[in-house]
């Protein structure tokens, strides 16, 4: 008996809610020894039965066992026929730009992980595509930007750092209008939040690396899709390209979705508690947090996700001096360039994570430069608050 069928999708008699399908994806216990948990394929290649007669699988660059339960798994959770698996979320998008060609034009979301702006901005631009950058909270500031060389709208909602949310309908719809593929980067709000192929989006982008592993565990990504025109075309560039994660990132990986949807509610009821108590302290000007009536997108946060997720910016009244002041004095909040895992990690984005992004392109669209990123994780969030509080004493 064959365990995995190469390239189909073995789809389950049992019909399954989320959190089922984040225990389970689309496993069953191995066949052959029963083991509950996947095995790990850690091979580079496999043996033919006969010259053009394989097992479904024949070099691990093309595809792998432990890698396609992981994609048949990532699949099930957001809701879409297709998973590529990569070994980045960069590698993602990386994947997403080798769609396009030279002469093509990007609209893209105006506040993007500052790797993303790397990617589009210093490299792509050497291949000849061209980016317009645009407040997407105006969903019709993205129908502007068109032009007729116009193929892809890049969206992340919310975005890295500002938390800005877009209308995934409103956009889906004028990408749909104008014949667009519509990548959604969801890493911060997770399949459990946030299911973007529902409001028509083509491609869903994560960052695996983060929430959907969520132990600091290992680097990856993965591309989800209901079209197969695109699916085979990224197969093919991931086979030819080859930035796969290893069969062990991708197990790792697996381990931690089965989890997920405990992780992201407590990431979330977290958040919600150190939102507020940020939100009412003398030191802090400015709290952004989709769950806050004060995010001026909360109503469209609240009718498009299920929950806000664990991460939140905030500013201080002392500017970069008071946030770096908080940042060096904190001890529970751990001082890291990342997101989405268990332990909670504070970052200062000017000059962590988008220290590439120009200073001037930042101020302009509201990034401080003492902006302040937390990414609550799922310890008691009494300690987390504590915490916080013993390190303001110090600004
Ligand atoms: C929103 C978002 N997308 C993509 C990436 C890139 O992911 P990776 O670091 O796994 O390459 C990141 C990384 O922080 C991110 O925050």
């Amino acid at each position: 008996m064959k365990p995995f069928s190469s390239g189909s999708f073995w789809s389950s008699p049992i019909a399954m809610e989320f959190d089922t399908k984040s225990v389970r994806g689309k496993s069953q216990p191995d066949p052959t020894t029963g083991a509950i948990i996947p095995p790990i394929y850690q091979t580079a290649t496999y043996v033919l039965d006969e010259v053009g007669v394989d097992k479904g699988f024949d070099y691990t660059r093309s595809s792998n066992p432990t890698r396609q339960e992981l994609e048949e798994h990532l699949a099930a959770i957001e809701g879409g026929q297709h998973a590529i698996a990569f070994s980045s979320g960069m590698a993602s998008a990386d994947s997403c730009m080798k769609l396009l060609s030279q002469g093509d034009h990007v609209v893209c979301c105006d506040d993007v992980y500052g790797g993303t702006a790397r990617l589009f901005n210093n490299l792509m631009t050497n291949y000849g595509v061209e980016f317009t950058y645009v407040d997407s909270q105006a969903a019709e500031n993205v129908e502007i930007a068109i032009r007729p060389e116009t193929k892809m709208v890049w969206i992340e909602t919310p975005t890295n750092p500002l938390l800005k949310i877009t209308d995934l309908e409103k956009v889906g719809k004028i990408a749909r209008d104008n014949d667009l593929i519509f990548v959604v980067d969801s890493t911060f709000a997770t399949p459990v939040f946030l299911t973007p192929l529902e409001y028509g989006a083509d491609l869903v982008l994560h960052s695996t690396t983060k929430y959907l592993s969520g132990h600091n565990q290992i680097i990856g990504g993965v591309i989800v899709t209901n079209r197969t025109d695109l699916f085979d075309r990224l197969k093919y560039i991931q086979k030819s390209v080859g930035a796969v994660p290893s069969p062990f990132d991708s197990w790792l990986t697996i381990i931690g979705l089965k989890t997920l949807h405990l992780r992201m509610k407590r990431h979330w009821e977290n958040a919600e508690k150190v939102a507020s108590y940020l939100e009412g302290h003398e030191k802090v000007s400015k709290v952004v947090y989709p769950g806050l009536e004060s995010h001026p997108m909360h109503e469209v946060a609240k009718a498009q996700m299920k929950g806000y997720s664990g991460m939140i910016s905030f500013e201080l009244k002392g500017g970069l001096e008071a946030g770096k002041r908080l940042m060096n004095s904190v001890e529970l909040c751990l001082l890291a360039e990342s997101l989405g895992s268990v332990e909670t990690m504070i970052t200062h984005p000017a000059t962590m994570t988008h220290a590439e992004v120009p200073r001037e392109e930042r101020l302009a669209r509201g990034f401080e430069d003492g902006l302040v990123r937390l990414s609550v994780g799922i310890e008691d969030p009494e300690d987390l608050i504590s915490d916080l509080e013993k390190a303001f004493n110090n600004v």
